[in-house]
């Protein structure tokens, strides 16, 4: 008896699950063919309902919290006993909404990192090792520049020690921040998974402070080295020249040039003065270093923005720069060390500045100083 007792009552909730199904079935499929925009909950069909408060919008739909955060991420001002010149965002908890280049619409922290993480960090990382195999594959199949002349012994002043010393202090200024800059951006990519974090904190720590004291030595020598080769840098005739021919250098003639040539003076113009004066003024403004301004959380990313992708070009020109001042060109960093370079070497590379020198045009000897057991002779 139990035994048909229990066999009914399951056929009945069996028969009943079925039919809950089939009605939920039906349910679906009548909104089959419904937009999905159309079908809303019936409190927010309310004409107000956007603009309800959190505690409106908790009598509609218990739990909904989104006015609350709306406010927040709206950059709404709180109270905040700390004077506004002093502490402009004391009061703001969250950025408002912006939508950076690059980015999502979204609150500026987020925006600002996923420029980051998304853009600078892997497209710069990946031109930087672009340009590094490039060097290194020019120099592997077209090699230094020479100079096909023997030297003469006659030597001519490429360098005062003004304008050596403004170079070297910029050239070490350079190093540090390009190796603890490259570090602080991508070390953890490249450097935490082989050291650890204990000794890559550290170096972290020291870089980013050896960091900010070689800024201001930059930015000091960068002004002096804008000022003294300035006027060497002109545009002059001879310089599209140049340009149209690449310099020359794949076919192994070099073009004539003066002081500086076009190569020379797109790497002054694009890469010293413009993108030099930039990554200064941003670095200095990101160590709120530049009096009477107002330094905000939206400020400072756009600082980092720029600060971090004119760093990128100029360190993509500058290790060009470095490449062609040092092995790319044999004999010129003899003018680095020295303030000299041979005739020849003027001859091969800078053929219109050794005629003008020769005719007395330009002063040969441009210092009071002459280099150490050699006479100066034009
Ligand atoms: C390790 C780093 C560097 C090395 C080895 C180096 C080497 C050289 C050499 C050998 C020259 C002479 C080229 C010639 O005689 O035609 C030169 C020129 C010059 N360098 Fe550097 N340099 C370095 C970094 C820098 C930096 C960081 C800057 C500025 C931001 C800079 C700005 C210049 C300028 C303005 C010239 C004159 C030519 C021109 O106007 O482009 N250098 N450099």
């Amino acid at each position: 008896m139990k035994t048909i007792v229990s066999m009914a009552l399951l056929l009945l909730l069996g028969a009943n699950a079925l039919a809950q199904g089939n009605s939920a079935l039906a349910a679906a499929s009548a909104i089959q063919g419904q937009n999905i925009l159309d079908v809303k909950p019936d409190a927010s069909a309310d004409p107000g309902y956007a603009t309800q408060t959190n505690a409106e919008r908790s009598k509609v739909q218990p739990g909904n919290n989104a006015p609350l955060w709306r406010q927040v991420g709206s950059g709404v001002s709180g109270i905040s006993s700390l004077p506004k010149s002093e502490a402009p965002e004391a009061g703001i908890l969250i950025q408002p909404y912006v939508q950076y280049p690059g980015s999502r619409l979204t609150n500026a922290g987020e925006a600002w990192r996923e420029v980051r993480n998304r853009f600078i960090i892997p497209y710069g990382g990946a031109l930087l090792l672009i340009v590094i195999v490039a060097i290194g594959l020019f120099h592997w199949r077209i090699g230094p520049m020479p100079v096909k002349d023997q030297p003469t012994g006659r030597l001519v002043e490429r360098f005062t020690p003004l304008e050596r010393s403004a170079h070297w202090a910029n050239a070490i200024a350079f190093c540090v921040l390009a190796v603890s800059g490259v570090v602080i951006a991508f070390g953890k990519f490249f450097l935490l998974p082989v050291i650890g974090a204990t000794l890559f904190g550290w170096l972290a720590y020291v870089l980013k402070n050896a960091h900010n004291f070689a800024g201001p030595v930059f930015a000091v020598s960068l002004l002096i080295v804008i000022v003294t080769f300035m006027r060497d840098n002109l545009p002059a005739k001879g310089d599209v020249n140049w340009l149209l021919k690449g310099g020359g250098i794949l076919s192994g003639h070099e073009i004539e040039s003066g002081r500086f040539n076009a190569g020379e003076k797109i790497t002054y113009w694009g890469g010293v003065f413009v993108l030099g004066l930039i990554v200064v003024a941003s670095g200095l403004f990101m160590d709120k270093l530049l009096p009477g301004l107002v330094y905000e959380r939206a400020s400072m990313q756009m600082a980092h923005m720029v600060h971090a992708v004119s760093n990128l070009a100029m360190l993509c020109m500058f290790l060009g720069h470095i490449y062609m001042g040092t092995a790319g060109t044999r004999g010129a960093y003899d003018a680095m060390k020295t303030g000299y370079v041979d005739e020849a070497w003027a001859r091969e590379h800078h053929a219109l500045w050794l005629d003008d020198i020769k005719s007395g045009k330009i002063p040969a000897q441009r210092s009071q100083t002459e280099v150490a057991g050699q006479p100066v002779q034009v």
